[in-house]
């Protein structure tokens, strides 16, 4: 070791001794070089870390791999003003997809939509409109009748003949209003000379049913005529031995009563509607 370098070393290790390191040594002298590792130890030979090259200043091995404030001088802390305006960062795994938003029930707007032109049954060529249904979506009683006549077929609603006329008609008689109710039927296309719609026609029109009610989501679904009773209710009997009965229909009740189109045919029979549709009145005022 010439003199200039020992110089040199002994400058770094007073600067050493200056930051409280009380002594260097190589752990072995296979790492000797040119960044050699300085480690606290009074023991090792001073000769033993001669550097081949220039020296650099070493980075030292207990060095913290990020920037730590010093304690004395710390920031203080935000104001809590501050720090609640602060949009918090959503806990996010790299593994996992972000939850997918919830899209809630679906609209009658998208089931009409999914119904499309519909071709699926056999109504398809002879109809004219299809029959979707009509009434407040948020309404809390729903009525299903059977299917399309000649009006509602030309029309595109339901219940706008003789037997919507008496629908009408009783619905007032008890202070209900059409606006504030819905309506629909098993089948939304009209079978031919408003014949009862067939098994099939059902099978295929009566998930779009089934979605409205649940899109409604009402308290109350009253079937008007046997169709809709053993389409919704599963009732094999006739109407008149169920109709006037409240029945469990998931988280709403069901209640069947006789079709207007009956009554229009039997009118002694519209006490009966009158007296089922009192119950309907009851049931929603919470009598
Ligand atoms: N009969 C029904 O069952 N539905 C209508 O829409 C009209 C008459």
């Amino acid at each position: 070791m010439n003199d200039e370098t020992r110089k040199e070393l002994k400058a770094w290790l007073e600067f050493y001794q200056e930051l409280g390191i009380e002594g260097p040594y190589l752990r072995k002298p296979g790492n000797v070089g040119t960044h050699a590792v300085v480690e606290a130890a009074q023991t090792a030979p001073v000769a033993a870390v001669a550097p081949s090259k220039p020296i650099q200043p070493p980075a030292p091995k207990w060095a913290p791999t990020r920037p730590v404030a010093p304690p004395a001088v710390a920031k203080p802390a935000p104001p809590p003003a501050a720090a609640a305006i602060r949009p918090l960062a959503p806990a996010f795994n790299l593994f996992e997809a972000p939850p997918a938003p919830r899209s809630g029930p679906e609209t009658l707007e998208q089931i009409r939509q999914d119904l499309g032109d519909c071709r699926r049954c056999k109504l398809a060529p002879t109809r004219k409109t299809i029959v979707f249904g009509v009434g407040d979506p948020h309404a809390a009683l729903v009525f299903v009748g059977e299917g399309p006549g000649a009006d509602e077929d030309e029309q595109g609603l339901p219940f706008v003949g003789r037997a919507g006329k008496l629908l009408n008609r009783i619905m007032q008689s008890v202070g209900l209003k059409r606006e504030e109710v819905y309506i629909c039927n098993v089948v939304k296309c009209r079978p031919p000379g408003n014949r009862t719609p067939e098994k099939d026609e059902i099978d295929s029109c009566s998930p779009f049913l089934y979605r409205q009610i649940e899109s409604i989501n009402p308290r109350l679904v009253c079937c008007l005529g046997a169709p809709a009773a053993r389409t919704l209710l599963g009732i094999k009997e006739g109407i008149t031995k169920v109709r006037g009965q409240f029945f469990n229909f998931g988280a709403a009740k069901a209640l069947a009563t006789v079709h207007p189109a009956y009554v229009l045919r039997n009118p002694r029979e519209e006490k009966i509607l009158r007296e089922d549709f009192e119950k309907i009145r009851d049931f929603l005022s919470g009598a």
